[in-house]
């Protein structure tokens, strides 16, 4: 069932993505060669417990750590690791913040020092069709319309759009109805009103989507060993159009 957000209700989660947007920025500012995934988990930990927040995917289904740390053909729930990163690679850091009551989701990939041609193409096409996904998302269009615009751009742009992860609803929890698909039809799906809360969150390979689950049963990577990224915001549905959550 997709439940629509009381103003108070958006409020709180505008407040939890406000936070995550500034946590964003401080990452961005760790980010060089020789710094530890594990660096930045410590980091988020203790800069969210100074603001009142918690990492909601601490515990969650097991999981261990408040970041997702996805480094290179990583697709998504990498852990963080001990091993520096190295100069060229990109890394998708994602995480959900809880503030009083409120939560966000947000991830974002970082070049680590300078990247190659490729990856920086495979970065800024994903960041853009993040924001085309957004842009599609009216009251009165559908959850397909959505899919349908990051779909067709990504793949006019000659990457692969991962079909293992979806973006979903959030509010009480970090996963609701409805699943928002980055892939598929205009006109298709379920209707989008005003209130609606959801995730865009397009991952992009520059090679095949296919994935596979290490052993360790989180980290997915490509079957080909290709680069991946990801964008995600958190949007909320309003008659002015789409309004992002977890910018400032
Ligand atoms: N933040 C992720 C998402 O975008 C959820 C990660 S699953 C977890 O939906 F277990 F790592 F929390
Ligand atoms: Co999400």
């Amino acid at each position: 069932m997709i439940t629509l957000k009381s103003e108070r209700e958006i409020h709180l989660m505008h407040e939890a993505g406000k936070l995550l947007a500034e946590t964003h920025r401080e990452i961005a500012k760790m980010i060089k060669p020789g710094v530890t995934t594990w660096e930045i988990e410590e980091f988020v930990e203790k800069f969210l417990e100074e603001h009142g927040a918690t990492p909601e995917q601490k515990g969650y289904q097991g999981y261990k750590y408040a970041t997702c740390a996805s480094v290179n053909d990583v697709i998504c729930h990498g852990f963080p690791q001990k091993k520096p990163l190295n100069e060229g690679d990109i890394v998708t850091i994602d995480m959900v913040v809880r503030l009083n009551g409120g939560l966000a989701d947000s991830a974002w990939t970082y070049s680590v020092g300078e990247v190659s041609e490729e990856a920086q193409r495979l970065m800024d096409v994903t960041k853009n069709a993040l924001y085309k996904g957004i842009e599609a998302a009216q009251v009165g269009n559908r959850l397909g319309d959505i899919g349908y615009a990051i779909q067709s751009y990504a793949e006019g742009e000659k990457f692969s759009v991962v079909r293992d992860f979806t973006g979903h609803g959030i509010g009480k929890t970090m996963h609701e109805d409805p699943t928002v698909l980055h892939y598929g039809k205009p006109g298709k799906g379920a209707r989008l009103k005003e209130g609606m809360v959801i995730t865009i969150e397009p991952m992009l390979n520059a090679g095949t989507w296919h994935m596979k689950v290490d052993k360790d049963g989180w980290t997915a990577r490509t079957t080909d060993g290709k680069l991946s990224a990801q964008y995600e915001h958190t949007i909320v549905i309003t008659k002015e159009g789409p309004m992002i959550l977890t910018e400032q």
